[in-house]
């Protein structure tokens, strides 16, 4: 099974500057899994990456919730509870998997993309019109 290794597309921008600077560093530390696991690393190695990975990736939800809330957006509440739900499920996986060989971890590391990937692709796009700043006037 080759690693997932996602590419950025501009569609994907939110035009929130934060917003898509941190979705595009989630997909560079999804890289790096992947660049690890095809050069041969180690486990332990692996696992130090994905570890890397979930710190990231909470804090970008918890950055994300702020920026929401600031924004108005209805759904915050909503969304804050998807996000308490996938932190919970990757951090379990990760302590799971401690000690566990690069098989495995390719498994993990396939689910947390998942979890990075197609959130961002469902469930932020329905916040991104709120953060977008306004668009300049013509005149
Ligand atoms: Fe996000
Ligand atoms: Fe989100």
């Amino acid at each position: 099974m080759a690693p997932l290794r996602p590419n950025w597309q501009p569609s994907y921008a939110s035009g929130n500057t934060q917003v898509d600077n941190e979705h595009q560093g989630l997909f560079e530390v999804l890289h790096s899994v992947a660049d690890a696991i095809e050069e041969g690393k180690s486990a332990p190695t692996i696992y130090v990456l994905l570890n890397y990975l979930v710190r990231e990736c909470v804090a970008h939800f918890a950055n994300e919730e702020a920026l929401m809330r600031a924004s108005g957006y209805p759904e915050a509440d909503r969304h804050a509870e998807i996000h308490r739900r996938i932190a919970g499920r990757i951090t379990r996986l990760l302590a799971e998997n401690a000690g566990r060989g690069v098989d495995e971890l390719e498994v993990v590391a396939t689910l947390f993309y998942d979890a990075v990937v197609l959130h961002m692709l469902e469930e932020d796009r329905r916040f991104f019109p709120y953060v977008r700043p306004p668009e300049r006037c013509a005149a």
